[in-house]
Formats: C-alpha cells, sequence, structure tokens
C-alpha cells in the first residue's frame, strides 16, 4: 500500500510568540512539496496562536491527558487542545516515558483521548542503548508497541514514530539497515496485533534527523516518515528534510 510520507516537528519545550516566522517559513517548504505531509507539535502555549497565524499548516500537541476534564491540575484534555486549534498529538515520546514515568497503558489511554476527539495520534516507541547492545532492541519496542496501542488502531489518524532513545539529541542515528529491520518488525507485529488495517499506520523513524542524513533514512525499508526534533525549529533546517521526503514520493 502506497502511504504518503509525513515529516512531523517536534519542538519539545521551545519557541514562543516570536517563533511564528518560523512557522511561516515551513509552511511555505510545505506548500512547495504538496507530495508529503508536513506538522508540527508544539508547546501547548502556542498552539492557538499558531493555529490562527497559519491556519494551513497542521498544528500539534506533545502529550495528553487520557481523561476528558476534571481535577488534573496543569494537565491539557485532547477536547482543549482541539479547540485551540490542534489537529494532533504526539503521545508516549521516550522524554516524557522517562521523566515522568509514563506507561505504555497510560499511553495507550491517551491515544484512545485524541481518537475519542476525532484528532491524529503519533505515539512514540524506542528502545534504550542498553537494549540494542543486548539485542533485545526489537523485543522491547515490540512489546511497548503491543501494550501501547490504541484499541481501533486502524486508519490515518495514527501514527507510530521509532525513536532509538539513544539517538534522540544526540547526532547519531541507527544504520538505515537498522531502522529498516526495526520498522519491518513494526510493521510485522502491527498485522499480528490489527490484521490489514497495519498497511494502512504510518511509521516514522526518529532520532538526529537532519537534512543531511533525511533522504537515506526517508529511504528505508517501511519508513513512511519522520518525527523531527531540533532540525524541526527552524524553517532552514526543516525545508531540505521536507525536500528529502517528497523526493521519495
Ligand atoms: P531530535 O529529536 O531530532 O532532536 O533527535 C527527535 C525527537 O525526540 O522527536
Amino acid at each position: 500500500m502506497a502511504r504518503r510520507k509525513l515529516i512531523a516537528g517536534n519542538w519539545k519545550m521551545n519557541g514562543g510568540r516570536n517563533s511564528i516566522s518560523e512557522l511561516r517559513g515551513i509552511a511555505e517548504a510545505a506548500r512547495a512539496h504538496v507530495a508529503v505531509d508536513v506538522a508540527i507539535a508544539l508547546p501547548a502555549t502556542l498552539i492557538g496562536l499558531a493555529a490562527e497565524q497559519v491556519p494551513e499548516l497542521p498544528i500539534g500537541a506533545q502529550d495528553v491527558h487520557a481523561v476528558d476534564k476534571g481535577p488534573h491540575t496543569g494537565c491539557i484534555s485532547a477536547g482543549m487542545i482541539r479547540e485551540a486549534g490542534a489537529r494532533f498529538s504526539i503521545v508516549g515520546h521516550s522524554e516524557r516515558r522517562c521523566d515522568q514515568h509514563e506507561t505504555d497503558a497510560e499511553v495507550r489511554a491517551k491515544a484512545e483521548a485524541l481518537h475519542r476527539c476525532g484528532l491524529g495520534a503519533i505515539l512514540c516507541v524506542g528502545e534504550q542503548l542498553a537494549d540494542r547492545d543486548a539485542g533485545r532492541a526489537e523485543a522491547v519496542v515490540t512489546e511497548q508497541l503491543a501494550g501501547s496501542l490504541p484499541a481501533d488502531a486502524s486508519g490515518e489518524w495514527l501514527s507510530i514514530a521509532y525513536e532509538p532513545i539513544w539517538a534522540i539529541g544526540t547526532g547519531r542515528t541507527p544504520t538505515v539497515e537498522d531502522v529498516a529491520a526495526m520498522h519491518g518488525a513494526i510493521r510485522a507485529r502491527l498485522h499480528e496485533l490489527i490484521g490489514d488495517a497495519a498497511d494502512g499506520v504510518r511509521l516514522l523513524y526518529g532520532g538526529s534527523v537532519t537534512g543531511d542524513n533525511a533522504g537515506e533514512l526517508l529511504a528505508a525499508g517501511d519508513v513512511d516518515g519522520a518525527l523531527v526534533g531540533g532540525a524541526s525549529l527552524t524553517a532552514a533546517k526543516f525545508a531540505p528534510i521536507i525536500a528529502a521526503g517528497a523526493a521519495l514520493a
């Protein structure tokens, strides 16, 4: 099945009102490369402003709470980000799994909350370096996937991002062969879990993607896009990654 590539940015805890010009630049790059989908996950404080000022660029959040409302100080629900203008959210990013001790069950519940609200989800999985060194990377990642996969995982609303934790923000990436092998393992496990619907789920690679390596990483087997942190913060760095995806479409 042909899947459109998705080039998604994750601004993490970066950006302010003066970043709207970068988002405009990213939207311009997206317009120049309509063969790929482009999206940006912003800090919650910027979602409303960005959705208003750059309406053609799909804006998302980086996390949501699993329930719709209630006594959860500091948390934001899927309905709230939707009202602010978000169209999707990342869930289960390793920085949250590690820093906030999020479990697979919580990540699954968050993805389901997004789906209830008609929003998309980018669900992250990835191994620690010790797992890879011990030869258990695929086992760890496919188990995380099975534990975090939402009940209705079929359809375009869901993407899975494979992000080896040791590759995030480090400038290190797995080999193209390792990426292809892991994406193949994820696709195979998805088939076991949801049957043919697995073919509709986009698998993104994330971890130190740049304009220099995007071409080869995006060309690897079963890679349907990228989740990009540092190199998504400026249009100058992100545009070449969008172009690399479009060149493969
Ligand atoms: P990075 O981050 O591109 O800065 O490595 C990727 C991510 O954490 O999503």
